[in-house]
């Protein structure tokens, strides 16, 4: 499974990169609007920090002219720019205009199966189901992955499936165990991946034990 970060926070990406396991960066409006900084400036550092690998930037329209206007736009960036697009009736009009010009796009906001089948038959390169705002109004988010990758996997669609929303590392687990193509992950559930408990006792038993090693050549 791929690992994406999901953030617009460069530092972040840096830390993400040094740790070797980065995949691609996903953004969304609020992501960009936490940095507080101008869009073109945001977008612009994580694309060289980011050269070859896919970083998706969002459309702002509603309307299929105005998504295909910013989302030929902000393909010129970079070839490694993805089209993120709602998943409305505009947004899939975008995706199959996208999908003729061979430039990728990511279909996100995907909270049914029946979105996720329109989205991989409009052509999308990447489609985004978002877990955690699912479980957050009570519903399994993770069953929602399952039944999207079944149908994906019923009719061989191209489509790469993005477990988005992430909240926890059992939705890292999870997405894995169900075959998700990729996670796109906040950066501070990254750093929770790597630890538990009791590997911090554990290391804290072997050091002090380690003290008491007599002659040690290092
Ligand atoms: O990028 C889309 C998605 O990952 C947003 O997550 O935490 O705002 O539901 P969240």
């Amino acid at each position: 499974m791929k690992f994406f970060i999901d953030t617009a926070n460069v530092e972040e990406i840096r830390k993400a990169k040094e740790l070797k396991v980065l995949d691609g960066v996903t953004t969304n409006p609020t992501l960009i609007s936490k940095e507080k900084r101008p869009f073109m400036e945001v977008v612009r550092e994580i694309l060289s920090e980011i050269t070859d690998k896919p970083v998706s930037l969002e459309v702002a329209s509603t309307d299929v002219k105005g998504m295909i206007r910013e989302g030929e736009r902000l393909a010129e960036l970079g070839s490694n720019v993805v089209i993120k697009i709602p998943i409305t009736e505009e947004g899939l009009k975008a995706v199959v205009h996208f999908e003729k010009k061979g430039i990728k796009t990511n279909v996100t906001l995907v909270f049914s199966p029946a979105q996720a089948l329109l989205a991989m038959k409009a052509g999308a390169s990447y489609i985004s189901p978002f877990v955690g705002r699912l479980d957050d109004i009570s519903y399994t988010g993770m069953d929602l992955i399952k039944q999207i990758k079944k149908i994906k996997d019923n009719y061989q669609f191209c489509s790469e499936i993005i477990v988005a929303s992430v909240r926890n590392p059992i939705h890292v687990t999870e997405s894995a165990i169900a075959g998700a193509d990729v996670a796109t992950i906040p950066y501070t559930v990254i750093a929770q991946l790597v630890k538990h408990p009791l590997t911090g006792i554990g290391l804290e038993r072997f050091l002090k034990d380690w003290e008491s090693v007599p002659e040690k050549p290092f």
